[in-house]
């Protein structure tokens, strides 16, 4: 029988901290019941003391699944973990997932803590969040840098405390497979009664390691991997879940472990995260990489051709990449619409539904053949985004060899209509100036990028915009037959994230002041 691996998600905490991923609490909720859907065993749905939105979130994740463990993160004290039990308490199963860095660089210049306050943090911290609950993790940041003997205390200390599960974070990606294993090795060998505990992973992609370290310290012991979709996560991101789940798959005859995951649902996932989060996949990324499956070379194509083994590993179907991309025209039905949705993974209301199927019906009258990849752009844009202060109601553009770009542009502001008029270099300057102009935005745009979503001169433009105003970043994206309308889209839904950026640095700054002294 395959031991059970259990897939502790954090794409809402950790991926979340990828700069310019905020997602407002419905994108969150939406997230969150995907991952649900998916078989994932733990979501860590946020760190509640860190604002007030991440609160409300966590808090709305938790009465939302049902059958996922909802984890808040917390620091190693009182008022930390009392706001993440607050928020988590409704959950079915809730957690508390309580850290503090225990490498000597952290504790010296970060904590200022000596290594016993650091471990009576520790046995006060666990046997504090334990009253709450019974499910209690405990993480040692920093834990790949810190002196293994220490280490061996610190686990020991947790443990005793009363932590259920013991993570072992290489929370700068700065280990390696090798020396992963004889971390975990020494562990299980010092520490009396860990095995009473489940050993957890947490890995950072620094060194583009994550995957092998996750592996590796399965191989070692661990028995959760903690882990965000696409592999988001803060700088160069953490373990992604999709290369785990598929190398325990895949390689079955190396490893004797199982995931409740669904990997049908493993792309519609990748797609939702990205268009949520701004985030592209990068079109070689394992998995789920728009390349991932694409055979150019010649040799190749025969040979996937005469026998798809010979080239490919594991088969598109099984991470949920549609067999046909080429779906439906403008005289498929409602029925067959559905059906489609269902296959991409979208489980949307009759509402959502009847909105989805009137936009694909307007595209189907500007282009001939509806793509798959239309429909995701229409459901993630135009059905699933939430706007937040500002939503495009009209734009006329004036362009053209003698004319000069004009844009005439409405808005709404708050619920408010607003109209202006302004000029520029070309149509997506005037836009963008225009819409600048009507939110106040003091932001500076760092980056504009446009893709054709298929083929084609009728294709939809998919834009995504950077911006950035005090140091705070938010990605924006749009899509639409019409390169400017999609370019309005893109940065209206970025001037959007970057208001829901600036609330929270808000809140979290209002926060800090009230706790301290
Ligand atoms: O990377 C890290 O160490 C973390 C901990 C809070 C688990 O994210
Ligand atoms: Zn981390």
């Amino acid at each position: 029988m395959p031991e059970h691996i259990y897939i502790f998600d954090t794409t809402l905490r950790d991926g979340e901290q990828s700069p310019g991923a905020t997602m407002n609490i419905q994108e969150k909720i939406r997230v969150a019941r995907q991952l649900e859907r998916m078989g994932v065993d733990i979501i860590e749905a946020g760190f509640p003391i860190s604002s007030e939105g991440d609160y409300e979130s966590v808090r709305a994740i938790a009465k939302a699944v049902e059958n996922c463990t909802v984890a808040g993160l917390a620091r190693a004290n009182r008022e930390d973990i009392d706001r993440a039990w607050d928020a988590v308490r409704p959950a079915k199963y809730p957690r508390i997932h309580t850290f503090i860095a225990t490498s000597d660089i952290h504790m010296q210049y970060k904590l200022n803590m000596t290594r016993e306050e650091v471990l009576r943090s520790i046995a006060e911290a666990v046997s504090y969040a334990k009253k709450m609950t019974d499910d209690v993790e405990f993480s040692a940041e920093d834990a790949t840098r810190t002196d293994l003997n220490f280490l061996c205390e610190v686990v020991k200390t947790a443990l005793d405390a009363g932590a259920t599960t013991i993570n072992i974070p290489d929370t700068v990606g700065y280990t390696v497979p090798t020396e992963y294993a004889e971390i975990l090795e020494t562990i299980r060998k010092k520490v009396k009664g860990v095995e009473k505990a489940v050993l957890s992973v947490h890995c950072h992609n620094d060194l583009g390691l994550a995957t092998a370290n996750s592996i590796m310290a399965i191989q070692h012991g661990a028995r959760q991997v903690e882990c965000t979709i696409n592999g988001i996560g803060e700088r160069a991101g953490n373990t992604a879940m999709e290369e785990v789940v598929m190398a325990i798959r895949t390689r079955a005859d190396l490893f004797p472990y199982e995931t409740g995951i669904n990997t049908t649902l493993i792309y519609p996932t990748s797609r939702l995260v990205s268009q949520i989060t701004g985030m592209k996949v990068q079109p070689n990324k394992a998995i789920v990489g728009a390349n991932a499956f694409a055979h150019e070379a010649g040799i190749h194509q025969d040979g996937v051709l005469k026998e798809k083994r010979t080239y490919e590993i594991m088969t598109p179907e099984s991470v949920g990449i549609p067999k046909s991309s080429l779906v439906m025209g403008k005289h498929s039905g409602r029925h067959a619409f559905r059906e489609r949705l269902k296959a991409l993974g979208f489980d949307l209301n009759t509402e959502q539904i009847q909105k989805a199927f009137e936009l694909f019906k307007g595209l189907a009258d500007k282009k001939k053949t509806v793509y798959d990849e239309d429909i995701v752009a229409i459901v993630m844009h135009e059905v699933l985004r939430i706007p937040y202060r500002y939503r495009l109601t009209y734009l006329n553009i004036v362009s053209g060899t003698s004319a000069i770009p004009t844009a005439v542009v409405t808005m709404e502001i708050d619920g408010e209509p607003v109209r202006d008029v302004d000029f520029g270099d070309g149509p997506v300057d005037a836009a963008l100036k225009t819409i600048k102009k009507m939110t106040h935005s003091k932001s500076k745009l760092l980056r504009f990028a446009i893709n054709a979503i298929t083929g084609g001169t009728d294709a939809q433009g998919e834009v995504t915009v950077h911006v950035e105003e005090d140091g705070i970043s938010a990605l924006g994206q749009g899509a639409h037959t019409d390169i400017i309308v999609a370019s309005a889209k893109a940065y209206i839904n970025a001037l959007n994230k970057l208001e829901l950026q600036k609330t929270k640095k808000r809140e979290s700054t209002m926060n800090q002041t009230a706790r301290t002294p």
